[in-house]
């Protein structure tokens, strides 16, 4: 049985906090719980940071409302957890319009897409997360249906086999993917905007925390937003997470208030340093730095000796490892900075990666 392009996980509502080396990954692989889906901006007021991304949509949307037409169709990159569900549902709710939520591997074949675009109104958002994992053959149907508003499927096989062309209801396509770079150029070419959204900055990311424990009903003063935001690598997802946890910690260590102390207290239990990075993040560099000299060393190798899989570490740890200067990306493999040493306590080897080369 073929699972339904509407997606439809499981939440984790009631699920213990995770902990140790898989904090990050559990927080950002796993589903949006409805307790954290409630946390969500719904309108563009609501919803802080991204500046540039924002008034691009906000063009789009001004232009498109005001012509009466559906918008055009749009791509979010970025890391998980930035906020690109969350801006697919805020482009609805702007537009008046409703949103159907799937995701690339879900569709498994062009009677699935049918299925989905054929019950869209005018006007209506088409949101595929995770669309650069699409099967290709799903994909090359989506070309007609973005630009013409059309799809032309064959239905029976042999001697009967026909083309029928199906006219759909001009929508928008809001794709969301964490690897940008996955995507075939034909598909890329045919969205109008492609923005990228990046890492939050500290104000913007303690505003956040300040907001979701006002909607959550949690006491935390400014130290304790100021140490969550600081350990919650850019992200806002990660910040609701760490909140959850801190509440908890809080209440059974703290009276019941998230200050600086409590905050702190909590995450190193999480295992989370102050500058965001978790037990995984270490190994990572560790391995690095012991077992392959600082590198170049390729990501698959890296995942291995950290027994995590690839994808996870290349979507989840290395883009803020990355951006924070703890790696760098060669075209030989993966690096360790100064900095990235540094983060576990060794220092670069003297002639560090040159020695490998000699
Ligand atoms: N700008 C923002 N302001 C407040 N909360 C945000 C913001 N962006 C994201 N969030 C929170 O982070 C969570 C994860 O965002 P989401 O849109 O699911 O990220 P993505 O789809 O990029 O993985 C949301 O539930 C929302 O509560
Ligand atoms: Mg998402």
């Amino acid at each position: 049985m073929s699972q339904s392009p509407i997606e439809n996980r499981p939440s984790k509502i009631g699920a213990s906090a995770p902990t140790g080396v898989n904090f990050l990954a559990s927080a950002l692989d796993s589903p949006v719980s409805p307790a954290e889906a409630a946390l969500r901006p719904l309108s563009f007021a609501d919803f802080t940071g991204q500046l540039k991304t924002i008034d691009r949509l906000k063009i789009m949307v001004g232009a498109a409302k005001k012509r009466g037409e559906a918008l055009n169709h749009i791509l979010l990159s970025g890391p998980p957890g930035l906020g690109k569900t969350t801006l697919a549902f805020i482009l609805g709710n702007e537009l008046g319009k409703a949103v159907r939520v799937t995701s690339g591997p879900v569709i498994e074949k062009a009677g699935d897409l049918a299925g989905l675009l054929t019950s869209l109104e005018e006007g209506d958002i088409l949101f595929i997360d995770e669309i650069h994992r699409i099967p290709k053959t799903v994909e090359e149907y989506l070309y007609s249906a973005m630009e013409d508003f059309r799809l032309d499927i064959m239905i029976d096989q042999g001697p009967n086999a026909r083309s029928v062309r199906l006219s759909i209801p001009r929508f928008t396509l809001v794709g969301a993917t964490t690897r940008s770079g996955l995507l075939t150029a034909p598909l890329r070419s045919r969205f109008t905007l492609q923005t990228r959204l990046d890492y939050y900055d500290h104000a913007t990311l303690e505003g956040i925390v300040q907001r979701s424990c006002g909607l959550l009903g949690v006491a935390i003063d400014q130290g304790g937003a100021a140490e969550i935001a600081t350990r919650a690598r850019g992200t806002p997802r990660v910040a609701n997470n760490l909140i959850n946890f801190c509440r908890d910690y809080a209440q059974e260590r703290a009276a019941g208030k998230i200050t600086k102390a409590a905050a702190a207290a909590a995450l190193e239990l999480l295992e989370i340093d102050a500058a965001g990075l978790d037990e995984m993040d270490k190994r990572m560099l560790r391995v690095m730095a012991e077992n392959y000299r600082g590198g170049p060393v390729g990501m698959s190798t890296i995942a291995v000796a950290v027994g995590e899989e690839a994808e996870t570490l290349e979507e989840v740890h290395e883009p803020f490892l990355i951006q924070e200067g703890y790696l760098q990306r060669t075209p030989q493999g993966r690096t360790l900075t100064p900095k990235g040493y540094a983060a576990v306590g060794l220092k670069a080897a003297m002639g560090g990666d040159q020695s490998s080369l000699l």
